[in-house]
């Protein structure tokens, strides 16, 4: 499906699928639980989602003769960190925009994890006071001008690297990658589970896993709080996405499938269940997952399994997405574990 994109290979290759059979017996046993480590995909600042979406972006970064990628996120914004890595791999400079996405105040929030990681990497990093908000914004477009005022010459990255023409090809290639790896283990996943938020990954699996007409066995797990702009915007990539590789195929609002109920209190904030998930998670399988995004995921899977939503016998494959380093800014709500 993606033959003809050009693609500059950032990942270490094919993510590996793992069993959770600790998981799946505790939750009943009826289920079986996987997870696809995307968290593991890259030496790149530990990796994650943006870095397959970055591998169809940063052709075009390289084609447009750009010195500087210019990118946005909240303070500890898991995108922004990979960006960083990118280019410094490509040698390339970055300048950053960190709003503040989320009221957090561990003293230590702007100080560890993937803020930490972006300033040592070289990054030049602004922080701009405003809240949480997936489109695009004017603090970004700021920085582009501000770039080329100085003489250089930016590539645009929006938030979650979403509202990209190429940002839901990453993810189409998931979907291939899975295929794949499905004949070679001899099984068929039956629901795919996502963290959704700027939309891309979501909207590139539902394109991906349309082909075999599983769109909407990938169950997107709303994180942003905003739900309603996360679905239109999964929407709007996914048809963008369609047309683009040239699926044959309309994608309409029913296939994207966005659970809103784990997202609360707001983007960025754990609730209790979302710690549980995180702990039971981390003490069935040593699998880590973090507050913002992949433990409200694990939690909605969890609760999902719990309230009989999968079939008995599903195979269900959770995507971790990484996201792991801001964890270090929650210092206070696990010092006990
Ligand atoms: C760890 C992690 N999980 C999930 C997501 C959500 O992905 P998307 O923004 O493509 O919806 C992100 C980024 O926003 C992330 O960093």
């Amino acid at each position: 499906m993606l033959e003809t994109f050009e693609r500059y290979p950032l990942m270490f290759g094919p993510t590996p699928i793992e069993k959770l059979n600790r998981l799946s017996a505790c939750l009943g046993g009826n289920i079986d639980l996987y997870a696809k480590r995307e968290d593991c995909n890259s030496g790149l600042a530990f990796g994650g989602n943006k870095i397959r979406k970055l591998e169809y972006i940063i052709p075009d970064a390289i084609a447009s003769q750009a010195d500087t990628l210019v990118s946005i996120g909240g303070v500890q914004s898991n995108h922004t960190r990979q960006v960083a890595a990118v280019a410094a791999k490509l040698g390339m400079k970055c300048r950053l925009v960190q709003e503040s996405w989320v009221p957090f105040p561990d003293a230590v929030y702007d100080r560890v994890g993937n803020i930490l990681m972006s300033r040592v990497l070289g990054a030049e990093i602004e922080f701009v006071d405003e809240g949480f908000d997936i489109g695009i914004r004017e603090s970004w477009e700021r920085a582009l001008e501000d770039v080329k005022a100085k003489g250089g010459k930016p590539y645009a990255i929006p938030a979650g690297a979403s509202m990209h023409k190429y940002g839901g090809l990453g993810y189409v290639g998931f979907a291939e990658e899975v295929r794949e790896q499905e004949a070679r283990m001899g099984i068929k996943f039956d629901y795919i589970i996502v963290c959704t938020v700027t939309g891309s990954t979501h909207a590139g699996m539902l394109v991906g896993f349309a082909k075999d007409g599983r769109a909407r066995n990938v169950i997107g797990i709303d994180a942003s709080a905003t739900p309603e702009q996360t679905r239109a915007q999964v929407l709007a990539i996914a048809q963008h996405t369609a047309q683009l590789i040239g699926l044959g195929q309309e994608i309409t609002a029913d296939d994207v499938v966005l659970k809103e109920d784990y997202a609360y209190p707001a983007y960025g904030i754990p609730s209790e269940e979302t710690n549980a998930a995180i702990r039971l998670c981390a003490r069935m399988e040593g699998m880590m997952t973090d507050p913002v995004y992949e433990g409200k995921s694990m939690q909605g899977l969890i609760d999902l399994v719990r309230q009989g939503f999968f079939p008995t016998g599903s195979k269900v494959l959770y995507a971790h997405l990484g996201g792991v380093p801001a964890i270090n800014a929650y210092s206070y709500i696990y010092r006990n574990g």
